[in-house]
């Protein structure tokens, strides 16, 4: 029972897949307490101050360029590049999964491999200017407008994304979803511009709004997902739920939009609304600063 109170979104769990709790309209319950406790976190911690603030909260989305001035910039770009050849240089870049499976990782001492399909991400230990971005005081405003929650510096790494060839293993990734039930942030700062190509980020502007048909629509998920458990279909329990490009339109969501960027761009984005990986051509390679921030949902406190 008690992980219906907190972040668990996989409905393998027997409370969050229960089908009689389901029946009741829990996962719909979930989704409404969750944002409610947010905005009251929110409201708590920090207020909308400018234009970019502005564009995250309506948007759910924000692309900030020249984010550090150009000497800090080079200074962490250096880092960076340094810690990136350093672990090239003791692990010579994978062509291929070895660890097989979304969320296996390959542990070295700089940090370790993780394979999406055919697409490597490499998470290397920030070095200490990387460490210290998420102090950054615009960041950390970014990071509570979205959640009502301070980032843990601990989440956040330097991370390396190397394109696959989807044609061979698919990468998941690059399909649309939401990653959870519940308003949480990642956020890219990227070092190296990201090109058409190289596969920039792609986001539904607006799709982090909880609407009418929104509602309905994780209602509709949620019950097919409480049924694949039933059928023990392992894949159709995942808590982050898929979307289609047509069910997007009928519920009047617009277009998708890719984010190529110069280095030196911040994005935020709150991934309860609609996003994926941008298609890439194979081989190439994304260069970023990466944090995850998903606090508790039900805690009602901001910070
Ligand atoms: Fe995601």
């Amino acid at each position: 029972m008690y992980s219906i109170f907190t972040s668990m979104k996989v409905f393998s769990d027997p409370w969050v897949g229960h089908p009689g709790l389901n029946r009741l309209g829990m996962h719909r319950k979930r989704v409404k307490a969750a944002l409610a406790i947010c905005r009251f976190r929110r409201a708590q911690t920090v207020r909308v101050r400018d234009a970019d603030e502005q564009h995250l909260m309506d948007h759910g989305f924000v692309a900030i360029e020249n984010f550090l001035p150009d000497e800090e910039f080079a200074a962490l770009r250096n880092e960076c590049h340094a810690a990136e050849e350093a672990a090239r240089t003791a692990t010579p870049l994978p062509d291929k999964p070895e660890v097989w499976g979304f969320g296996d990782s390959d542990r070295h001492d700089w940090g370790f491999d993780r394979f999406d399909g055919g697409t490597l991400n490499r998470f290397i230990k920030p070095g200490p200017l990387a460490a210290a971005f998420p102090r950054n005081a615009q960041f950390k405003r970014l990071a509570r407008l979205v959640t009502g929650k301070t980032m843990s510096p601990r989440r956040n790494w330097i991370y390396q994304t190397v394109n696959g060839d989807e044609t061979e293993i698919p990468d998941q990734q690059r399909e649309f979803h939401r990653d959870t039930f519940f308003n949480c942030m990642k956020y890219w700062f990227f070092i190296d511009p990201v090109r058409e190509e190289d596969g920039p980020f792609v986001y539904v502007p607006g799709s982090h709004k909880l609407t009418p048909e929104r509602l309905a629509w994780e209602e509709k998920k949620a019950e097919a997902a409480v049924e694949a458990r039933v059928q023990k279909d392992h894949r159709g329990m995942t808590g982050s739920f898929r979307i289609e490009e047509e069910e997007m339109a009928a519920m009047g969501l617009p277009e998708p939009k890719a984010y190529p960027v110069p280095g030196n761009t911040l994005v935020v984005a709150n991934v309860f609304g609609f996003h994926r990986r941008g298609d890439a051509v194979p081989g190439t390679r994304r260069l970023s600063l990466y944090g995850n921030h998903r606090p508790q949902p039900f805690v009602p406190i901001g910070s």
